[in-house]
């Protein structure tokens, strides 16, 4: 397990909980968007990769959800919501079982990894036949993904020529920072590198940044327009 990673959420487990749940209507598009994707999961066997603190499975049944996570912090939390840690440790490091779950989904941590080819390759080795890949993020090309590009490069979120444009409470700016966003077009590119042929697209955090908070968002087909963009891959 890479030092680096380990370091990116542990510490941060009370925070990132936190601050979802001060942003109770950011997270409840969110939320939306993830039920929506994952769809009808009873009797499906699901693997959940850098579950963190199992916020969102806490949410449904994780009674079939396997975990992968290299933070213990989050990990910890994650078990006592109920999601099984079948490993504390990078999705790089770890060895899948050929043909074994139904949906292998990345709730945000595609956003915390450099190359996407072999983790990727190696989740839909993983999945069944018709399983589905599922990928959610904050777009790189989005605003929220300007945002965070600006509080990385800036070191902070503060700048005189943005006054008046930033949420009251931005994503945490450690987490902004140690992010490696990525755009929903270089995932796709990597998913059709590795034969995949069928997708179809969600988003939500429509609005600007600034707004989002106000009241929860409907979940919309496509990619091209929000701040948390989900890919679904079918295998
Ligand atoms: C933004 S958090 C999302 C956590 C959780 N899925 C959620 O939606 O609340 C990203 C998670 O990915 C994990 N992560 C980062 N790099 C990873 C890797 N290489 N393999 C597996 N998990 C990783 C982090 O430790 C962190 O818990």
């Amino acid at each position: 397990m890479s030092e680096g990673t380990r370091q990116k959420f542990d510490g941060y487990a009370n925070l990132y909980d936190e601050w979802f749940m001060k942003n109770e209507n950011l997270f409840t598009s969110e939320l939306r968007l993830f039920k929506k994707v994952l769809g009808d999961i009873s009797g499906k066997k699901l693997l959940s990769v850098g579950c963190g603190s199992g916020l969102f499975e806490s949410y449904i049944d994780s009674s079939n959800i396997e975990g992968i996570e290299p933070s213990k912090d989050m990990g910890q939390i994650a078990e006592k919501r109920g999601v099984n840690v079948i490993k504390y440790g990078m999705i790089e490091d770890v060895d899948l079982p050929d043909e074994n779950y139904d949906i292998i989904y990345f709730n945000g941590s595609s956003s915390y990894m450099e190359d996407l080819k072999p983790v990727y390759e190696k989740s839909l080795k993983a999945l069944k036949a018709g399983g589905k890949l599922i990928l959610l993020d904050v777009p790189k090309e989005s605003a929220f993904g300007f945002m965070y590009l600006l509080g990385k490069s800036l070191g902070t979120y503060e700048h005189e020529y943005l006054e008046g444009t930033m949420p009251a409470l931005p994503y945490p700016l450690g987490l902004a920072s140690s992010g490696v966003w990525h755009s929903t077009e270089e995932k796709i590119g990597v998913l059709k590198g590795l034969g995949v042929e069928r997708f179809s697209f969600y988003q939500t955090l429509i609005k600007n940044p600034l707004y989002t908070n106000e009241e929860p968002e409907e979940v919309a087909e496509g990619y091209k327009s929000g701040g948390y963009v989900a890919i679904i891959a079918e295998k």
